[in-house]
């Protein structure tokens, strides 16, 4: 593979090494190695085999320069001498944190044995490092290192049954790391749903440029009757259709939990049921509008007091908030055109909020647990989350809630497996976010959202989210099952052209100035005075 010959020599192991970490010293005047160098040392292993020479792979956590005289309380003439003289004794050293050995089964494992003193620390060859991160066939690839961007860094396809979370602070690029994941994912025949709320996926069919994705026929955008997505379907090169659900498909027990109807509200709901008996006989397909007309007639009409009290206040709750939501339309999508095997839908759910984002979340989601748990689809199913903080908050309870944390617990026994997006980990339930055991973790600052993290994470330590911070857009934390150490990686950019993008600001300035010299503002085609009111 390689040789130990042959690399680079950054110093000697001294002082006291541990099988998880250890010190080692360098040059003085090179220096210590950067931070987050991946070095290697060789040490011997007991194996099945008997004891073997093992190449143990670390990381400089902390890279020191020092120097024994000249030292913060040194008289300032006094050190210019010392410099001057050249006699400063100049020490540099690295304390380096041990990841593990490969194994010949290809696991890596975390020796047992101390690193020995005194043992030659190399430069940890490409070559090595490319074994390490990636898993052969079942990889999928998201960028590469940062300290040597030519090693390709990916994460295993196995280690996604047990869900993952991606966490940034806005703009840090959590978007680009899903959809080049999702990317990877439809090179593998996934089966994916998007729930989007800022239209973000609408383009996965296409390129930057605008050339369809090998995969375009495999992608379909599901838009819903109120998206206020900036894009029209015109530019999509996927196959786009129509998201709805028509209201007189609603069983009594969805409005109830629609409309937050309490098990208790024994009236309440024997008003509404006995409202959608008579237009299920009487008109077959009905809306919104026709349930308010029925409950306000039984409030006139009905014998029984209470019904028609009950009857007054179920049609006043229907009315605010069930008529008017973007959601309804002629027929309810069903769930086998959104569930197909190799194939992306998303679902742009944007314009949709409120109640009806929690209802229609948890419509989708509780379909697609019933097709897969019961067995009517048998291919795996990977859910993207985005606005994770909204399906699942930490601070008060949903619909769509209880179904994810079913799916967190319950998914990957049949093959459902979660990716939750969020830029507010803090406000993501707790439990559902440490189902998540891995991941992406990009640039957080908000010290809140960091302790959500490490509560989540047994893996992230201290010094990775000392320098969450520090990262810059795009690059990342790897933590998880799903890579074999945690590692900082620069993610790839999408090749699929991103929706949802931030307007660019000086651009619609630029257009605004030259669009008002043109027209000359006194001839700009405006309503004026009492027009305003007519709109
Ligand atoms: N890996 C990357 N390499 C280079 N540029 C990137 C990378 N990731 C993101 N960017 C840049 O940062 C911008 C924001 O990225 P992205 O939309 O993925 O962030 P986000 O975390 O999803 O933001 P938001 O919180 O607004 O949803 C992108 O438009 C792109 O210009
Ligand atoms: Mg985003």
């Amino acid at each position: 593979m390689f040789r130990l010959s042959e690399l680079d020599v950054l110093g000697r192991i001294v002082g006291e090494a541990t099988p998880t970490s250890f010190i080692f010293s360098c040059d003085p005047s090179i220096g210590p190695p950067e931070r987050w160098e991946y070095i290697i040392v060789e040490s011997y292993e007991r194996t099945s085999q008997g004891m073997e020479r093992v190449f143990v792979l670390a990381q400089v956590e902390k890279p020191v320069s020092a120097s024994m005289v000249l030292q913060p309380t040194t008289d300032h003439q006094a050190v210019e001498r010392i410099a001057d003289m050249g006699v400063d004794r100049r020490v540099a050293y690295a304390q380096a944190r041990v990841l593990g050995y490969l194994s010949d089964d290809g696991n890596v494992k975390i020796p047992r044995r101390a690193i020995v003193p005194g043992k030659l620390v190399y430069r940890a060859p490409s070559d090595l490092l490319k074994k390490f991160f990636s898993y052969g066939e079942a990889s999928i690839e998201l960028g590469s290192l940062i300290t040597r961007p030519e090693v390709p860094v990916s994460i295993s396809v196995q280690g996604l049954r047990r869900h993952l979370a991606i966490l940034a602070a806005t703009g840090a690029g959590k978007s680009n790391t899903a959809a080049v994941l999702i990317e990877g994912l439809m090179e593998k025949g996934a089966t994916i749903v998007i729930l989007d709320p800022h239209a973000d996926y609408v383009f996965l069919g296409q390129t930057q440029d605008g050339r369809p994705m090998e995969y375009v026929e495999r992608v379909t955008i599901f838009r819903n009757p109120g998206s206020t997505g900036r894009y029209s379907p015109s530019q999509i090169l996927a196959e786009v259709n129509e998201f709805t659900i028509r209201f007189s498909d609603l069983e009594p027990e969805d409005l109830f939990s629609m409309l937050d109807i309490p098990q208790t509200s024994v009236h309440i709901r024997r008003a509404i049921s006995k409202a959608i008996d008579f237009l299920k006989e009487n008109r077959g397909s009905y809306t919104a509008s026709d349930l308010v007309e029925k409950l306000n007639i039984m409030a006139e009409e009905e014998e029984d007091n209470r019904l028609r009290l009950a009857a007054s206040s179920a049609a006043e709750r229907v009315r605010q908030r069930l008529l008017g939501l973007p959601i309804f339309g002629e027929s309810t999508t069903p769930w086998h055109d959104i569930l197909r095997p190799w194939h992306v839908s998303v679902i742009d759910l944007s314009g949709v909020t409120g109640y009806a984002f929690d209802f229609t979340a948890t419509k989708v989601l509780s379909d697609i647990y019933w097709a897969v748990s019961s067995g009517k689809f048998r291919y795996p199913v990977f859910l993207v989350l985005e606005e994770a903080h909204k399906i699942v908050p930490a601070d008060r309870q949903t619909h769509s809630k209880r179904i994810v944390n079913v799916i967190a617990s319950e998914g990957r026994k049949f093959g459902i497996y979660l990716v939750l997006i969020s830029q507010r980990p803090c406000k993501i339930d707790p439990d559902s976010l440490s189902m998540c055991q891995n991941q992406i973790i990009l640039s957080m600052v908000n010290p809140k959202d960091q302790e959500a993290v490490r509560s989540a994470a047994e893996r992230v330590s201290e010094e990775l989210l000392r320098d969450l911070p520090g990262l810059n857009v795009g690059e990342a934390v790897l933590v998880g099952e799903f890579t074999r150490v945690p590692v900082t990686v620069k993610i790839k950019r999408r090749r699929s052209k991103e929706g949802g993008a931030d307007i660019d600001v000086v651009q619609r300035l630029k257009a605004a100035k030259e669009e008002a010299e043109i027209e000359g503002f006194e001839d700009v085609d405006m309503p004026r005075g009492d027009e305003w009111d007519k709109g």
